[in-house]
C-alpha cells in the first residue's frame, strides 16, 4: 500500500464558485477512485488543496501523474510518498472537507496550517508525520 500527499494551488481555471468546482471534481474522482481501488481524503481552504491518495503503488503515481496535468491548479508540490502497512480511509473514495475556522484551529494543534503554506513555498520540508497526523485527526471525526 503507497500514500501520497501534494499540497497546490487553484488557478484561475478553476470554478471560482468554489462549491461548484469541487463538485465537479469530486463528481469525477468518486467513481474513478473507485474503480481503480484509490482512497484517501481532498481538503481545499480558500485556494488551497491538500490531498492524500492511497492505494496500490503504481495505480497512485499513475492518478497522481493525471491529477498533475489539471490545469485547475498549480504550483503542487509532494509533501508526503510513503509505502505503508494498511490505508488510513476505508470506507469511502474520495472524502472530502472544506476547512473552516475550526478545523483549521485542529489542524494548527498538529502544524499550523500558515506554516505548512510557508513551508511548501519554500521548499522546505514539512514533516510526513505531521501532515498524516492531520489526515488522521479528520478521518476520526468522521467516523
Ligand atoms: C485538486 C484536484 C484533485 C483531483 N483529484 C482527483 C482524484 O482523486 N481522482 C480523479 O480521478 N480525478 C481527480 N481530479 C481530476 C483529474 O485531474 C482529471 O480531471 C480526471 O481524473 C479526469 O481525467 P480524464 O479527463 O483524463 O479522464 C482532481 C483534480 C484536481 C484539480
Amino acid at each position: 500500500m503507497f500514500q501520497l500527499v501534494y499540497l497546490s494551488f487553484a488557478s484561475p481555471k478553476f470554478n471560482n464558485q468554489e462549491d461548484k468546482g469541487l463538485q465537479e471534481i469530486l463528481n469525477v474522482a468518486n467513481p474513478n477512485n473507485e474503480s481503480i481501488g484509490v482512497t484517501g481524503m481532498l481538503l481545499y481552504k480558500g485556494g488551497v488543496f491538500m490531498q492524500l491518495l492511497e492505494g496500490n503503488k503504481n495505480v497512485v503515481l499513475n492518478l497522481f501523474g493525471r491529477i498533475g496535468t489539471d490545469l485547475r491548479h498549480e504550483g503542487i508540490k509532494i509533501l508526503v510518498k510513503q509505502e505503508v502497512e494498511g490505508r488510513l480511509f476505508t470506507d469511502w473514495t474520495m472524502g472530502y472537507r472544506k476547512i473552516d475556522n475550526v478545523e483549521i484551529e485542529a489542524i494548527s494543534q498538529i502544524l499550523p496550517w500558515q506554516e505548512i503554506l510557508q513551508m511548501t513555498l519554500n521548499r522546505e520540508c514539512v514533516s510526513q508525520e505531521k501532515i498524516m497526523e492531520i489526515f488522521k485527526k479528520f478521518r476520526w471525526e468522521l467516523k
